[in-house]
């Protein structure tokens, strides 16, 4: 029995204020939430110290997430933030190698494997995003172009260090435009994704969990989340309305 994950994403959206309205909404609407689900949120790197006090006071069963970190442990690196900073603010996963991050900051392998590395280290869980763009998918690359990210980051881990890493396929054509990837696309790549990691580390490609992202609301949560290979769903959009968010959990 694989864990279910359903993390939001907020990305670059709300104020703190409208941050803390948003977690005490979540706070209100699981309160009585009888799930296996985990719940995760990955707010702005401003709101974690807030947020994270919050969630620890409260004992919300909600976890933290950031959505990036430095790729180097500590030092003279103007405007990064550190593993060790995230950890000591609460936070228990990071995104990594997120879409937006890849195309818009140059985010490399190189980088992203010690991203990984320095997170793991620091006792936290990267949800690592993979996905194709839609011109790759329209030349039928999306499984190669998939494979290739996996092998150039994933491959060069250990096994023990696999078993706390999550994968988050997010077909970049799907992201924020409402064009979901059908749930057959989905189990698809998933199951392939899968076979990739099992390439290489057998046994420990059962155990990994990954999530759907891309368009994901709580109309076409339950239909994604019942393929086998679907393991939960990392939300933008839709995290950011508390109802809808807690629908996607509920969904599973
Ligand atoms: P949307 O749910 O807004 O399409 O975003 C998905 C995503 O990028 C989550 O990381």
């Amino acid at each position: 029995m694989r864990r279910k994950i359903v993390a939001g994403n907020w990305k670059m959206n709300t104020l703190l204020p409208e941050g803390e309205v948003l977690v005490k909404q979540l706070e209100f609407l699981t309160e009585e939430l009888e799930s296996d689900v985990e719940i995760i949120i990955a707010p702005p790197f401003t709101h974690l110290a807030v947020l994270g006090k919050y969630i620890k006071e409260t004992k919300m069963k909600i976890a933290l997430a950031a959505q990036n970190c430095a790729d180097q442990e500590k030092g003279a690196f103007t405007g990064e933030v550190s593993a060790a900073m995230l950890r000591n603010l609460g936070c228990k996963f990071v995104i990594l190698g997120h879409s937006e991050r890849r195309e818009y900051y140059a985010e490399n392998n190189e980088s992203l494997y010690k991203k990984i590395n320095l997170v793991i280290n620091e006792g936290m869980q990267p949800i690592f995003c993979v996905g194709e763009k839609l011109e790759e998918r329209q030349a039928n690359r999306h499984f190669e172009v998939v494979a290739q990210q996996i092998k150039d980051v994933l491959y060069r881990l250990r096994g023990v260090e696999l078993d706390n890493v999550i994968v988050a396929y997010e077909p970049v054509w799907a992201i924020g435009t409402g064009m979901t990837a059908t749930s057959d696309q989905a189990e698809e790549m998933h199951a392939y994704i899968r076979r990739v990691i099992g390439d290489k580390f057998g046994e420990h490609a059962d155990r990994i969990p990954i999530l759907y992202g891309g368009s994901c609301k709580p109309s076409n949560a339950s239909e994604i989340f019942s393929k086998s290979n679907v393991d939960g769903g990392l939300i933008g959009g839709a995290s950011l309305d508390a109802q809808d968010f807690v629908a996607i959990v509920k969904s599973f």
